[in-house]
């Protein structure tokens, strides 16, 4: 089968030996399997990795990071901390402070249900944490922990990092349930290492004397930070966990601005030429099956190849060479909203067959 040199190529990227649907996701375990191993290398170990399962929403992908060694992971919804705990996971941390009940119930049920995996809550707001305390006070549960999470300059979630944050982790402290601190500094993005790593440096400074004053009236100093742009920039003796998603297929952005970490594409877009013109192609691959998240023209791997037009199930491609049949791979600039949009992947196993498995799409 043969792939357009100018779009989607990576090395010699792995298409299925098979008859498929297309648009198809498609995740390459040998190279799933790579980015771990680097992954965990540039932290020093396993035991350092604490990883959001937002990219993939696969529970097949929990499992299998389970037996390479991972015991606890992140999730953004109450639908992914509940993948994470039927998949057998000891320790899910909610990253995804909030304050509306059901959202809080239905965590609450699934740590129930799971009575020996350790659930963790995180707070940012009085009004979250007067309803954590709510719930926990009608249903006592004794493997629900609490961390302050601390908006480190992103402006997303997070409490600032000043007394308003101490206070929190005193009241939790009080419930008996302070599991220690997070902070996602996902607003670091620079391609320039150095500049990252001045970056984290300087929340690095800010959070060392909340960690401490904490560390003195609590007993507890623990802190998880960090995605794919900064995990590795998180010295051990200041952040225990370090939490990145994306890293677990990588992508076309990791390709451009993390090239150091050699982490491989682990996943892309199956699609096909279905009309060719004048000098473009229409590929069946549109805003519905590759994140519209990203500006156009980058929305997926062009090598060169400018998008011309992208509309729900189409997309327009500069090309003079494909032709209407042919299969062409698309790496997405972001993987994790791709993903989102497939309730299946096809899937090539280390032994290399191909397998369709399951995955959330874009349960919450
Ligand atoms: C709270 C939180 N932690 C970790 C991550 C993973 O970061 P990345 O996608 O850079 O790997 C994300 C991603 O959005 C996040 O929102």
């Amino acid at each position: 089968m043969k792939i357009e040199d100018s779009i989607g190529l990576y090395g010699d990227i792995k298409l299925p030996d098979q008859a498929v649907d297309t648009p198809a996701f498609v995740i390459l375990m040998d190279e799933v399997q790579h980015n771990l191993e680097k992954t965990i290398k540039a932290i020093g170990g396993v035991q350092r990795l604490i990883p959001h399962v937002k990219t993939h929403r696969a529970p097949w992908l929990v499992n299998y990071q389970i037996q390479h060694g991972v015991s606890a992971f992140k999730a953004a919804t109450p639908r992914e901390v509940e993948m994470v705990l039927d998949a057998g996971a000891p320790e899910v941390v909610w990253a995804y402070p909030t304050a509306t009940p059901a959202n809080i119930g239905r965590v609450m049920d699934a740590a129930k249900q799971h009575p020996h995996a350790k659930v963790v809550g995180l707070i940012d707001s009085a009004a979250g944490l007067a309803e954590w305390k709510n719930q926990l006070s009608r249903s006592p549960l004794l493997n629900v922990r609490l961390r302050v999470d601390l908006d480190p300059g992103m402006g997303r979630t997070g409490a600032p990092m000043s007394d308003a944050a101490l206070e929190l982790a005193r009241s939790i402290n009080e419930m008996e349930r302070f599991d220690g601190w997070h902070l996602y500094d996902g607003h670091i993005k620079d391609p320039d290492r150095d500049i990252r790593i001045a970056k984290v440096a300087e929340i690095r400074d800010k959070v060392r004397g909340l960690v401490a004053a904490g560390l003195r009236e609590t007993g507890c100093g623990d802190l998880i930070a960090g995605g794919s742009y900064s995990f590795e920039l998180w010295p051990a003796d200041e952040a225990a966990r370090v939490s990145p998603g994306s890293w677990i297929f990588s992508s076309w952005e990791h390709q451009a601005d993390l090239p150091h970490l050699g982490w491989q594409v682990g996943a892309y877009v199956l699609s096909s030429v279905v009309s060719a013109h004048d000098g473009t192609v229409t590929l069946d691959a549109g805003s519905k099956a590759i994140s519209p998240d990203m500006p156009m023209p980058t929305r997926f791997v062009g090598g060169g190849v400018k998008i011309v037009a992208m509309k729900e199930e189409h997309s327009v491609v500069e090309s003079h060479t494909l032709k209407v049949g042919d299969l062409v791979a698309l790496v997405p600039r972001h993987a994790c909203t791709t993903a989102y949009l497939y309730d299946k992947a096809l899937v090539r196993t280390q032994s290399g067959e191909w397998q369709i498995r399951p995955q959330l799409g874009n349960e919450r």
